[in-house]
């Protein structure tokens, strides 16, 4: 899988961050939910590696935003379903930065459809993206993350906690990703504390899902949905968090689950 690697910038920062000198690798960190948190860690002073799959121009902008958040930054092509590719991409992180403190496990796949209509390229490409990618990444960053007494945080679903009749490979999916987070926190300490956010409703600005949006924020105890913010905010946590907190699965969801 070819790589490609974006400028990196130098920069002294004054004053101590949480994450000041540690490095943060985020999957499919080039739009939405993963430019934010990869955002969120060079602003609390991480230096970030962010991989992209198609999203080529988005990642150079990401990375440019990290570079004026005063990170370093690079941004990597990795398909994390493919052994390879992950391989390739995590030797050119420490080739860069010498270590990983943080893996977040952002890439996934959504799609919608009636249970009858899921396809078998649908139910597998799923749980490729949603499952195999972030235990292909995880096991392939060990070796580094172990040195550094690091942390992998996941990003789950609420859609793994409650059932959507209209997403069962979603579902699944993400249901598993959160048995994967337990399995690991007990597989992988003490060295490495493993976590996972699973988001509810959140809001991206997107049109088509307006009215829908505006249905679920009545629905949710906050009277909201969650924003990008909401999302890295809890991914900050769970990075900057005591290591001994491993295992848990944090819906951020305005309280819906149990609506
Ligand atoms: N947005 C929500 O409301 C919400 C709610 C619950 C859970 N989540 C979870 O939070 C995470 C981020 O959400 P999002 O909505 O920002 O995600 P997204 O836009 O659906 O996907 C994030 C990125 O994942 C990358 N990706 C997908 N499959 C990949 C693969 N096989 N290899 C490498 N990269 C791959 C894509 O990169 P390229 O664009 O570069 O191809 C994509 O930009 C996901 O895991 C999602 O399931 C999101």
């Amino acid at each position: 899988m070819a790589r490609r690697v974006f400028r990196r910038k130098q920069f002294t920062i004054v004053g101590m961050k949480p994450l000041q000198g540690k490095v943060a690798l985020v999957t499919g960190g080039a739009r939405r939910l993963g430019r934010a948190i990869a955002v969120a860690m060079a602003e609390a002073g991480a230096d970030v590696a962010i991989t992209y799959r198609e999203s080529v121009r988005q990642a150079e902008q990401t990375a440019d935003a990290l570079q004026v958040a005063g990170a370093n930054a690079i941004a990597l092509r990795c398909d994390v379903t493919e052994e390879n590719s992950v391989r390739k991409m995590l030797q050119s992180v420490l080739r860069e930065f010498g270590r990983l403190d943080i893996l977040v496990n952002n890439a996934g796949t959504y799609n919608t459809a009636s249970f009858e209509e899921i396809t078998l390229a649908q139910w597998d490409g799923v749980f490729a993206s949603n499952v195999r990618g972030p235990f292909l990444v995880s096991r392939e960053a060990l070796t580094a993350l172990r040195k550094a007494n690091g942390k992998i945080i996941h990003l789950g679903s609420l859609g793994g906690l409650r059932p959507w009749a209209d997403h069962a490979h979603y579902c699944s999916s993400k249901a598993a990703l959160h048995m994967l987070t337990r399995v690991m926190a007990k597989a992988l300490a003490p060295e490495v504390a493993v976590n996972c956010v699973a988001p509810g409703m959140i809001d991206l600005g997107e049109k088509a899902a307006a009215s829908f949006m505006r249905k679920m924020a009545k629905k949710t105890p906050m009277r909201r949905n969650g924003s990008a913010a909401d999302i890295a905010e809890a991914v900050t946590f769970f990075a900057t968090a005591p290591h001994f907190i491993t295992g848990q699965i944090l819906a951020v969801d305005g309280g819906l689950e149990w609506a």
